[in-house]
């Protein structure tokens, strides 16, 4: 196999993570390899719909640590390129002060958030209607309003690393490009794809919800969920109506998992609508082949009777509707893995993996910790709740 296919690091996966890796890679003068099963920038993984949250509420100190460690390398991309990645509006959590949901708690958020010493308000239940023009909520909810919070636009930071990349001569990107088989021999990875062989002394492993696809081709997979997200964008019919991101924390009813999220107007996504998301699916899927394109209708049911009832300024006609897969931790809630192959693959130790997950605000963190992982074998940051994928992979033979 001739030079030019061989490479220090082979980059499986060309999501955001991927293209972050490879960003991270490139700085450390690694000559990178990123295969994308798609197209780069696509619309058929986690980071579909463009716009995500960044917020710093979480009832993990551990994660509200992890946002603030990702905030510098928030400040390193956005130098990289006039576009702005956030606009940040702020995050305000509210909703029953007693539920315990999927996504936390509210009261734990607010500890979790002093012990961190980050600024936040308290946000009372006439204050949800008065100031953030959210209507005829019970009078028992309370909420917390954290200032950093704000709309990630996920296109154009995949944009920016997309673009560093193509530019850097250390950094290769292949599109069209799934892996086939990989073999370990001589203390190297051969990768097959159907636009050539590839040799590298290590991976690193992001396929996003298609992380089977390829834990396969190492004999081994992950115990996930998978939810395909619906959302849409609903009409302003009051122009000077503008949401913070939030979210809601509510009981389930039914199959009506009722916790719902969303985003300000952003004017990098659908001026003149506002998206609104439902945190819930009715059915999680076994595999990402279960996955259709189209919005579950009773999902989107469900939030645009929400908007309906709770938002102000909005038409609740549900527009421009997408779906998002996401591969969610069967064991642990929604937790990252972040981690090396289970032990029984050769090479284990040169595979670094990223799998399951909300990791949108923490791109430019993470592709920084994978690519340390890869060349140095660990890490500054304290990935040690991440590093579990011993508990979640199983060997396929
Ligand atoms: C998140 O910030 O991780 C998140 C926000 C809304 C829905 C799901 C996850």
């Amino acid at each position: 196999m001739d030079n030019e296919n061989h490479f220090d690091v082979v980059v499986i996966g060309g999501g955001p993570m991927g293209l972050s890796t490879a960003y991270h890679l490139s700085k450390r003068k690694a000559k990178t390899l990123v295969l994308e099963q798609f197209t780069f920038i696509n619309q058929l993984g986690s980071s579909a719909g463009i716009s995500r949250q960044f917020r710093i509420p979480y009832p993990d100190e551990y994660m509200v640590k992890l946002v603030k460690q990702s905030i510098p390398y928030w400040d390193e991309l956005q130098s990289l390129t006039p576009v702005p990645l956030m606009d940040k509006v702020g995050t305000l959590w509210f909703g029953d002060p007693d539920v315990h949901s999927t996504e936390g708690n509210i009261r734990q958020a607010e500890l979790a958030l002093q012990a961190q010493d980050v600024a936040y308000s308290k946000v009372s239940a006439a204050e949800l209607e008065s100031k953030y023009q959210f209507k005829d909520l019970p009078s028992t909810y309370t909420g917390l309003f954290q200032a950093q919070g704000a709309s990630i636009d996920l296109k154009a930071t995949q944009q920016t690393l997309y673009n560093w990349n193509r530019k850097s001569s250390f950094v290769t990107m292949k599109e069209e490009a799934p892996v086939t088989k990989i073999e370990y021999r001589q203390q190297q990875f051969e990768i097959t794809t159907p636009v050539g062989q590839f040799t590298a002394r290590k991976l690193v492993l992001v396929p996003g919800p298609y992380a089977d696809a390829v834990f396969k081709l190492l004999n081994f997979q992950v115990a996930a969920t998978y939810w395909n997200m619906a959302s849409a964008f609903y009409k302003k019919t009051d122009p000077r109506i503008q949401y913070p991101t939030w979210f809601v924390f509510q009981n389930p009813v039914g199959n009506n998992g009722n916790q719902f999220y969303g985003f300000p107007e952003v004017s990098w996504n659908y001026p003149g609508y506002i998206r609104v998301a439902s945190d819930f699916v009715i059915s999680p899927l076994n595999s990402p082949e279960q996955r259709t394109l189209i919005p579950n209708p009773e999902e989107l049911g469900y939030t645009a009777a929400w908007v309906k009832h709770h938002m102000r300024g909005l038409d609740p006609v549900p527009h421009y509707t997408s779906t998002c897969l996401v591969a969610l931790s069967k064991i642990a809630n929604k937790e990252l893995i972040v981690d090396f192959a289970p032990a029984h693959v050769p090479g284990h130790k040169d595979i670094v993996i990223y799998a399951t997950g909300w990791a949108g605000k923490f791109v430019p963190l993470l592709g920084k910790i994978l690519a340390d992982l890869s060349l140095d074998g660990h890490t500054p940051y304290d990935i040690s709740h991440f590093a579990t994928g011993i508990k979640y992979f199983t060997q396929l033979k």
